[in-house]
């Protein structure tokens, strides 16, 4: 078990190897467009435009302008092909090995949408975050109430929608290489369309 979560916390019904999962190609948007508006806007907001990595991505990154440089790291090489603003691509199994192929201090921002539920060792891949954010990097988590139930940890699923900012909350802070993370309800209260919530964090 890792970073104190209960037994059984970050199980899946689907324990079988992500690669198999997600071999064929998803060209869909997973969550509706005012949600992605609503990532477009935060990016928009916190100025993450410099260097930038999206983690656990797919064909579209949901920037309303493409930041300098985007690189993608997901599980479907198709995707991220199909990704236009990325300058690089990588496939990677989080789960398999949650250490970014990546050298230390590259990107200025890492930005992970709607995926942060399928992480079984998320504090790792946190701690790894840091490892590859320069000084005063941010990681910005964004995630709604839409899910592969097969592949979403335990914990999530039964979550209700208001704790799941507080699990990431709690990722960041058992990770300990983040200041205190910020979390927000970013589509307006009692919009009928998909929810969309918010976590970031500066680099410690
Ligand atoms: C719901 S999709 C979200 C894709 C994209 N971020 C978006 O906003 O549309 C979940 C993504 O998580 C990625 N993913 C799932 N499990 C992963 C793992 N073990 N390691 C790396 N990426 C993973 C998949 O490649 C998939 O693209």
């Amino acid at each position: 078990m890792e970073g104190g979560f209960p037994a059984g916390f970050f199980d899946r019904v689907d324990e079988g190897d992500d690669a198999a999962f997600y071999a064929p190609p998803r060209f869909v948007t997973h969550i509706d467009e005012d949600a992605i508006a609503a990532v477009g806007d935060l990016y928009e907001e916190l100025g993450v435009r410099g260097d930038v990595l999206d983690l656990m991505s797919s064909w579209v990154s949901h920037f309303r302008t493409p930041p300098a440089r985007l690189r993608v790291l997901g599980m479907n090489a198709a995707e991220l092909d199909a990704n236009p603003m990325a300058a690089e691509r990588i496939v990677h199994d989080l789960n398999a090995d949650p250490r970014i192929p990546l050298p230390d201090e590259c990107v200025d921002d890492v930005v992970c949408c709607v995926s942060v539920d399928y992480l079984t060792q998320p504090v790792a891949v946190f701690r790894d975050v840091a490892r590859v954010l320069r000084p005063g990097g941010r990681l910005v988590c964004t995630f709604s109430n839409r899910i592969f139930p097969t592949k979403a940890i335990r914990g999530w699923l039964y979550a209700s929608e208001e704790d799941r900012p507080r699990i990431v909350a709690e990722y960041v802070r058992r990770s300990g290489v983040f200041e205190e993370p910020k979390a927000a309800l970013r589509t307006p209260p009692g919009h009928r369309g998909d929810p969309l919530y918010a976590v970031w964090a500066t680099r410690s």
